[in-house]
């Protein structure tokens, strides 16, 4: 497949790269800093392209299979009062999505993105007033605005819980459509599997549309 990744210097883009070009598939990493990703491959290709301009991504999604997100937005001080990377960065990308007629997308949200009164304690009482809230709350956000004014985008919102840069077991990677993954344990995801989820869901064409919950399992 033909595979555009955004966010690619990251920590999760860059297992989704390596994994992807593992897997055989034409990569084109879309980058603001081209000097972050040294790596090189014959089927990797680094353009540098700003997320919030449809016109710079635009020549770069033209032509895709799929655009795969792991942007992300660091938390900071002003995070705790306003977050809104996700959303802002998502109607640029649909922008450009329909002018290259690319309609897959797979991006990267996160665990409890909506607000639920039975959601634990610790979730809904510090992480979310505390730390991650805002963020969480715009990538919900991002999730309602593929869902309700995206009816052409096939979107997939990949959701993991907290990320590791464990190993892979390679197991199966566990997945729920919902907040979370239901388990008695605590769960988190190795960023090497939520490469391999994303990856397998462009590969497979399920959940389209689905909000997908993912661990390690
Ligand atoms: N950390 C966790 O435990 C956790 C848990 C669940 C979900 N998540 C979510 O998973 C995603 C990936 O997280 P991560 O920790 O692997 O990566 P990350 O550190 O959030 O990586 C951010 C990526 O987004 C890019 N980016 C940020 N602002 C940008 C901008 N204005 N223009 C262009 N690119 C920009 C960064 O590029 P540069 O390299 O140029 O800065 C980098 O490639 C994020 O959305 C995060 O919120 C994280």
């Amino acid at each position: 497949m033909k595979i555009a990744v955004l966010g690619a210097t990251g920590p999760s883009g860059i297992q989704l790269v390596k994994e992807a070009l593992q897997r055989g598939h034409d990569v084109t990493a879309i980058v603001r800093n081209p000097d972050k990703l040294t790596d090189r491959h014959e089927k990797l290709k680094v353009v540098k392209a700003n997320i919030f301009d449809p016109d710079s991504l635009v020549p770069h999604l033209t032509g895709q299979d799929a655009v795969l997100s792991c942007l992300g937005c660091p938390p900071s001080w002003f995070s705790l009062w306003t977050v809104t990377f996700y959303t802002d960065s998502a109607k640029s990308i649909v922008t450009a999505l329909r002018r290259a007629d690319v309609k897959r997308f797979i991006f990267m949200s996160a665990w409890y993105t909506k607000y639920n009164s039975s959601d634990p304690f610790m979730i809904n009482w510090v992480l979310k007033p505390l730390f991650l809230g805002q963020s969480l709350k715009n990538m919900g956000e991002m999730e309602d605005y593929l869902e309700t004014e995206c009816p052409d985008i096939e979107y997939t919102s990949v959701r993991p819980p907290q990320l590791t840069n464990a190993e892979t077991t390679g197991a199966s990677v566990l997945h729920h459509e919902g907040q979370r993954v239901p388990s008695d344990k605590r769960v988190v995801c190795c960023r090497r599997d939520v490469a391999r989820f994303m990856l397998d869901t462009a590969e497979s064409g399920n959940f389209k549309r689905k909000c997908m919950a993912i661990g390690s399992g």
